[in-house]
């Protein structure tokens, strides 16, 4: 089995990528040591730049590996894009807003109140992902994968991470959150970047020289 290591200590995420390898000959891993590394300060002004720095930067700490960094977050049409780039921090911008227990409840306390005034036909947003897969301080690949729906005005479900509660799926009528890892990751914009990452890892020719077992 290959293992392949993602540069990432959100547990969501982690969760996310265990459910889209099932099935597939892979193992997916936390890149060791992660906590005790450096940050890597996401200051770029796309889901791409921040994924190759943080691929490139991660992956000196790995030599000769492959190691995969996802950068990510859902951009909403009605608020033009927001919170885009912004999602992981957009309740911590905005502190006088919102109060809640953890960054995952005030960030989606402060999406609904951005909502408030937005009827349901105008709600559509969308997830994106980009991974990129770099080795030795330089990236190789990126993939981007998207997922299509709209904001609800009340959360729903317990499973995922981040805006899953508020992110309904059309095409099974459901959130994100009301999915197991494997059901999210058949659709989700995270399960079709990496589906498209092993598909090229399995084409490649730097595969069985980098990923070890
Ligand atoms: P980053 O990629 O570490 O900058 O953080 C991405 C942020 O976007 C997360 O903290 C979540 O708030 C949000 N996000 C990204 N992917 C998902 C997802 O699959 N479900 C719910 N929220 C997500």
């Amino acid at each position: 089995m290959k293992r392949i290591f993602i540069a990432t200590s959100n547990q969501g995420k982690l969760r996310d990528f265990g459910g889209a390898a099932a099935g597939y000959d892979v193992e997916v891993a936390a890149l060791p040591e992660l906590l005790s590394l450096p940050a890597v300060g996401e200051d770029g002004d796309t889901f791409e730049a921040n994924a190759r720095k943080k691929a490139e930067t991660y992956s000196r700490y790995a030599p000769g590996e492959i190691v995969l960094s996802d950068d990510s977050g859902l951009e909403v049409d009605a608020l033009n894009g927001a919170p885009g780039v912004h999602s992981a921090r957009y309740a911590a911008e905005a502190p006088h807003l919102v109060h809640n227990n953890t960054e995952d409840e005030a960030n989606n306390a402060r999406l609904i109140r951005e909502l408030r005034n937005v009827p349901p036909g105008r709600r559509s947003g969308r997830f994106v992902c980009v991974i990129a897969a770099a080795r030795d301080g330089r990236t190789l690949a990126v993939f981007e994968g998207k997922a299509e729906g709209a904001i609800l005005e009340v959360p729903r479900g317990v499973n995922g991470f981040g805006y899953d509660p508020l992110f309904f799926f059309p095409q099974i009528q459901k959130t994100f959150a009301e999915l197991t890892a494997e059901e999210k990751a058949s659709y989700s914009h995270r399960g079709a970047a990496f589906r498209q990452f092993l598909q090229w890892i399995s084409a490649s020719p730097v595969r069985d020289q980098t990923i070890g077992t």
